[in-house]
Protein backbone atom coordinates (compact mmCIF):
# COMPACT_ATOMS: atom_id res chain seq x y z
CA UNK A 1 0.00 0.00 0.00
CA UNK A 2 1.29 3.69 -1.04
CA UNK A 3 3.32 5.22 1.61
CA UNK A 4 3.79 9.27 1.69
CA UNK A 5 7.16 11.35 2.57
CA UNK A 6 8.12 14.69 3.23
CA UNK A 7 11.02 15.97 0.90
CA UNK A 8 12.29 19.69 1.16
CA UNK A 9 13.75 21.11 -1.48
CA UNK A 10 16.19 23.12 1.02
CA UNK A 11 17.50 27.10 0.18
CA UNK A 12 20.55 26.24 -1.76
CA UNK A 13 18.37 23.68 -4.20
CA UNK A 14 16.44 26.65 -4.81
CA UNK A 15 19.26 29.05 -5.63
CA UNK A 16 21.08 26.83 -7.17
CA UNK A 17 17.51 26.17 -9.67
CA UNK A 18 17.83 22.33 -9.37
CA UNK A 19 13.89 21.88 -7.94
CA UNK A 20 12.96 20.93 -11.02
CA UNK A 21 15.91 18.14 -11.08
CA UNK A 22 15.38 17.02 -7.55
CA UNK A 23 11.27 16.72 -8.63
CA UNK A 24 12.12 15.41 -11.96
CA UNK A 25 13.96 12.33 -9.90
CA UNK A 26 11.39 11.91 -7.79
CA UNK A 27 8.62 11.31 -10.01
CA UNK A 28 10.82 9.85 -12.75
CA UNK A 29 10.72 6.45 -9.62
CA UNK A 30 7.40 6.93 -10.14
CA UNK A 31 6.35 8.55 -6.72
CA UNK A 32 3.29 10.56 -6.99
CA UNK A 33 3.17 14.19 -5.91
CA UNK A 34 0.41 14.94 -3.47
CA UNK A 35 1.31 18.57 -2.22
CA UNK A 36 4.02 21.26 -2.86
CA UNK A 37 4.66 24.98 -1.43
CA UNK A 38 7.86 27.33 -2.19
CA UNK A 39 8.03 28.89 1.46
CA UNK A 40 10.50 30.82 4.00
CA UNK A 41 10.78 29.20 7.46
CA UNK A 42 10.00 31.20 10.22
CA UNK A 43 12.76 30.27 13.00
CA UNK A 44 9.82 28.23 14.98
CA UNK A 45 9.11 26.32 12.46
CA UNK A 46 12.59 25.25 11.50
CA UNK A 47 13.51 24.46 15.17
CA UNK A 48 10.20 22.38 15.18
CA UNK A 49 10.89 20.35 12.37
CA UNK A 50 14.64 19.80 13.26
CA UNK A 51 13.69 19.47 16.71
CA UNK A 52 15.65 16.06 17.28
CA UNK A 53 18.80 17.86 16.47
CA UNK A 54 18.39 20.54 18.76
CA UNK A 55 21.12 19.28 21.06
CA UNK A 56 23.64 19.18 18.50
CA UNK A 57 26.61 21.82 18.07
CA UNK A 58 25.09 22.23 14.54
CA UNK A 59 21.66 23.26 15.33
CA UNK A 60 21.66 26.89 15.87
CA UNK A 61 23.70 26.33 11.68
CA UNK A 62 21.08 24.31 10.87
CA UNK A 63 18.19 26.68 11.82
CA UNK A 64 19.86 29.88 9.91
CA UNK A 65 20.50 27.86 7.09
CA UNK A 66 16.85 26.04 6.41
CA UNK A 67 15.56 29.73 7.39
CA UNK A 68 18.07 31.72 4.67
CA UNK A 69 15.56 31.72 2.03
CA UNK A 70 12.86 29.91 0.31
CA UNK A 71 12.45 26.29 0.61
CA UNK A 72 10.38 23.77 -1.64
CA UNK A 73 8.17 21.50 0.54
CA UNK A 74 6.73 18.62 -1.26
CA UNK A 75 4.82 15.60 0.23
CA UNK A 76 5.38 12.26 -2.38
CA UNK A 77 3.63 9.16 -2.29
CA UNK A 78 4.07 5.56 -3.60
CA UNK A 79 4.74 1.99 -2.19
CA UNK A 80 8.11 1.96 0.26
CA UNK A 81 8.07 6.21 -0.30
CA UNK A 82 10.52 6.66 2.59
CA UNK A 83 12.90 4.58 1.72
CA UNK A 84 12.65 5.09 -2.15
CA UNK A 85 13.49 9.07 -1.35
CA UNK A 86 16.27 8.38 0.58
CA UNK A 87 18.17 6.15 -1.63
CA UNK A 88 17.13 8.46 -4.64
CA UNK A 89 19.07 11.38 -2.02
CA UNK A 90 21.59 9.70 -1.16
CA UNK A 91 23.77 9.55 2.64
CA UNK A 92 23.44 12.84 4.60
CA UNK A 93 26.87 13.33 4.17
CA UNK A 94 27.06 14.44 -0.06
CA UNK A 95 30.61 13.14 0.12
CA UNK A 96 29.99 9.60 0.53
CA UNK A 97 26.64 9.97 -0.85
CA UNK A 98 26.86 7.84 -4.16
CA UNK A 99 27.40 9.17 -7.70
CA UNK A 100 24.11 9.08 -9.12
CA UNK A 101 21.94 10.00 -5.97
CA UNK A 102 21.14 13.75 -5.64
CA UNK A 103 23.05 14.47 -2.78
CA UNK A 104 26.32 12.52 -4.60
CA UNK A 105 25.90 14.36 -8.18
CA UNK A 106 25.26 17.94 -6.57
CA UNK A 107 26.26 18.85 -3.24
CA UNK A 108 29.60 18.68 -1.25
CA UNK A 109 29.01 20.16 2.61
CA UNK A 110 26.87 18.38 4.79
CA UNK A 111 25.06 21.21 5.70
CA UNK A 112 23.91 22.43 2.58
CA UNK A 113 23.07 19.11 1.00
CA UNK A 114 19.67 20.11 -0.84
CA UNK A 115 17.20 18.04 0.36
CA UNK A 116 16.02 16.44 3.22
CA UNK A 117 13.76 13.62 3.25
CA UNK A 118 12.01 11.86 6.51
CA UNK A 119 13.83 9.34 8.02
CA UNK A 120 10.42 7.03 9.09
CA UNK A 121 6.92 6.60 9.49
CA UNK A 122 6.84 8.41 12.44
CA UNK A 123 8.68 11.62 11.29
CA UNK A 124 7.02 11.37 7.95
CA UNK A 125 3.58 11.68 9.45
CA UNK A 126 4.54 14.43 11.96
CA UNK A 127 6.56 15.99 9.59
CA UNK A 128 3.65 16.19 6.70
CA UNK A 129 1.40 17.41 9.28
CA UNK A 130 3.87 20.09 10.39
CA UNK A 131 3.93 21.74 6.62
CA UNK A 132 0.98 20.60 5.14
CA UNK A 133 -1.80 20.81 8.40
CA UNK A 134 -5.10 19.08 7.37
CA UNK A 135 -3.85 17.43 3.88
CA UNK A 136 -6.55 14.76 3.17
CA UNK A 137 -5.55 11.44 3.12
P1 LIG B 1 18.81 16.58 6.97
O1 LIG B 1 18.48 15.28 6.32
O2 LIG B 1 17.99 17.75 6.56
O3 LIG B 1 18.69 16.40 8.55
C1 LIG B 1 19.47 17.13 9.45
C2 LIG B 1 20.50 17.98 8.78
O4 LIG B 1 21.52 18.44 9.60
C3 LIG B 1 21.20 17.17 7.73
O5 LIG B 1 20.33 16.91 6.65
C4 LIG B 1 22.41 18.03 7.42
O6 LIG B 1 22.14 18.99 6.40
C5 LIG B 1 22.60 18.75 8.74
N1 LIG B 1 23.84 18.30 9.37
C6 LIG B 1 24.14 17.07 9.77
N2 LIG B 1 25.37 17.04 10.29
C7 LIG B 1 25.86 18.29 10.20
C8 LIG B 1 27.09 18.90 10.56
N3 LIG B 1 28.06 18.20 11.14
N4 LIG B 1 27.22 20.21 10.31
C9 LIG B 1 26.21 20.92 9.75
N5 LIG B 1 25.03 20.39 9.38
C10 LIG B 1 24.86 19.09 9.61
Amino acid sequence: SAERTLVLVKPDGVSRGLVGEVISRLERKGLTLVAAELRTLEKATAETHYGEHASKPFFGELVEFITSGPLVALVVEGPRAIEGTRGLMGVTDPVKAVPGSIRGDYALEIGQNLVHGSDSPESAAREIDLFFPGLKG
